[in-house]
C-alpha cells in the first residue's frame, strides 16, 4: 500500500544519501518514452520549501529530457535492487526503454510528466527550481512538489555508493531523538 508522504519530510529518506533512480519524460515527436538513470551525487539544500541538488549530466542521456522538461521524479530503490540500478546507471537510454529491459514499472505521477517507479521504497515529483550552477557544475536545484511511501517498504534498506562501485546497505536504527534537544521540530 502506498501513501502520500509529505514533500517536507524528503529529507529524512534522503539525507543519508542513498543511491537514488532519476525518471524524465521524453517529449520529442519521435521519443515519447521514459527515461531512467542511476544517481549517487545528490544533496538536500533547504527544509521549506524543500530542496534537493543532484549532479546530472550532458554525458547522461536523460540530461536532455529534464533540461527540456524541467521536471524529473527521484525514487530511492532498496537492497532488492542493487543490481539494477548498477546496470541502470552502466548503460545508456538511447534506443532502449530502460523500464522494459529492467523489468520496472512506471506509474503515473500526480504533479510531473515523468514516471514513479512502483517498485521504490519512497518517489519524490521533482520541478527544477534553479538552472544556476547547471553550466558549471551540472547540479539542478529541484524542488519536491510530491511525494509518495511505500509503507510496507518503509523499513527495507536502501544502499549507498562508495564511489568505487562498492556499496553500503543499511544497517540498524539508531534512535537518539531525546539528545536532538535543538532540532525537536523536525521530529514530529
Ligand atoms: C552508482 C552510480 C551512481 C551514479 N551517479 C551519477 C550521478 O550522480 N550523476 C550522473 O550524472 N551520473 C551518475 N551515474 C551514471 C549514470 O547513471 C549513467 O551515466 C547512466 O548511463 C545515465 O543514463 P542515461 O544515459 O540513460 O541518462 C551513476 C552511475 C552509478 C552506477
Amino acid at each position: 500500500m502506498v501513501e502520500d508522504y509529505p514533500p517536507e519530510k524528503a529529507y529524512r529518506l534522503l539525507e543519508p544519501g542513498p543511491v537514488v533512480l532519476l525518471s524524465t519524460q521524453g517529449t520529442s515527436q519521435d521519443e515519447q518514452r521514459p527515461y531512467l538513470m542511476t544517481i549517487g551525487f545528490h544533496m538536500v539544500i533547504q527544509h521549506d520549501p524543500p530542496l534537493l541538488g543532484a549532479i546530472i549530466g550532458p554525458w547522461d542521456y536523460s540530461y536532455a529530457a529534464l533540461k527540456k522538461t524541467k521536471e524529473c521524479v527521484l525514487a530511492i530503490p532498496t537492497v532488492d535492487l542493487i543490481e539494477k540500478v548498477v546496470d541502470i546507471g552502466n548503460c545508456s537510454g538511447e534506443g532502449i526503454d530502460k523500464f522494459d529491459k529492467f523489468e520496472l514499472t512506471p506509474l503515473k505521477a500526480s504533479v510531473v510528466g515523468a514516471p514513479l517507479v512502483k517498485e521504490c521504497m519512497a518517489n519524490f515529483e521533482c520541478k527544477v527550481e534553479d538552472t544556476k550552477m547547471v553550466s558549471k557544475y551540472n547540479m539542478w536545484v529541484l524542488k519536491v512538489v510530491r511525494g509518495w511511501l511505500d509503507v510496507e517498504k518503509r523499513d527495507w534498506k536502501a544502499f549507498h555508493h562508495r564511489g568505487d562501485g562498492t556499496f553500503v546497505c543499511d544497517g540498524d536504527i539508531v534512535n537518539l531523538q531525546e539528545r536532538m534537544t535543538k532540532w525537536k521540530e523536525y521530529q514530529g
